[in-house]
């Protein structure tokens, strides 16, 4: 198995808060490792780190085989490249178009033609569900899912070798969180095999998840196969899960 992602011993504090706290696991090409925590429990502190946006204070991160916590912004840009990063909420920018939204990665990484740009952008939107209709439209014009599914068409351009999803399906009603839910399984099916999902949602976990890691405390309480941790009889374990379940999908 290839570690793609190899975390060790990572602390990370802000102020007087220590999120991270000798975190260490690796997410192994092909399969989908999806991190569950409760609200401010580090997992989009954790992502970042996986993207090179933060650093450290102590520990290591390697991506792709590549030891990046001490890389320059130079330096990180490829490794970035080969990552697609849906962000926590809509996280499109509001003042351009879905294509231009779409279209930027391949303005910032590439030298197609317009016409290429164009043709890409069609068929990447095709790819989750969305017409060319909506290339004119602004995010604002869009609903939360549709934005969801649009951020993820731009995560896909630079066809990247892993996906890092943070809380996808927040803030999206049953219908729309099930369907970016299915649209995640069929990325992984067909398009990139290899993700990190943040989330507090079960029925994400349960839908996605190759293996389920819980975040308490700065480091992962469990980290097992889906079906071992989320029939885990660990308390600390139970308690978030039983919670998360009671609670509504936020
Ligand atoms: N840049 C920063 N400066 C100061 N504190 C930060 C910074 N980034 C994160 N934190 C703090 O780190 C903690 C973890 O934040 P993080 O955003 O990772 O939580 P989370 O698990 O993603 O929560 P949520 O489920 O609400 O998205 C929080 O206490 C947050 O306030
Ligand atoms: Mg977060």
């Amino acid at each position: 198995m290839t570690a793609i992602v190899e975390v060790n011993d990572v602390w990370k504090r802000f102020d007087s808060v220590e999120v991270l706290r000798g975190l260490s696991f690796e997410a192994f090409k092909g399969e989908t490792l999806v991190v569950m925590g409760g609200s401010g429990s580090g997992k989009t502190v954790l992502l970042r780190h996986i993207a090179g946006l933060i650093q450290p204070d102590q520990g290591q991160v390697k991506v792709f085989g590549q030891n990046i916590e001490a890389l320059s912004e130079e330096e990180l840009l490829p490794i970035r490249r080969r990552m697609g990063f849906v962000f926590q909420g809509a996280a499109l920018f509001d003042s351009l178009t879905i294509y231009e939204n779409v279209a930027y990665p391949l303005r910032e990484h590439t030298r197609l033609s317009e016409d290429e740009i164009r043709a890409r952008v069609v068929e990447a939107l095709a790819r989750v569900g969305l017409t060319k209709d909506v290339l004119p439209l602004l995010p604002s014009e869009l609903s939360g899912g549709m934005r969801k599914r649009v951020g993820i068409a731009r995560a896909l351009m630079l066809e990247p070798e892993m996906m890092l999803y943070d809380e996808p399906t927040a803030g999206l009603d049953p219908t729309n969180a099930h369907l970016v839910s299915d649209l995640i399984s069929e990325v992984q099916a067909r398009v990139c095999d290899t993700s990190i999902v943040v989330t507090h949602d079960l029925e994400l976990a349960r839908a996605v998840a190759t293996r389920v890691a819980v975040l308490i405390d700065g480091r992962f309480a469990a980290l097992g196969s889906r079906d071992a941790v989320l029939e885990s009889d660990e308390p600390a374990v139970r308690a978030f899960l039983t919670g998360e379940a009671t609670s509504h999908r936020v």
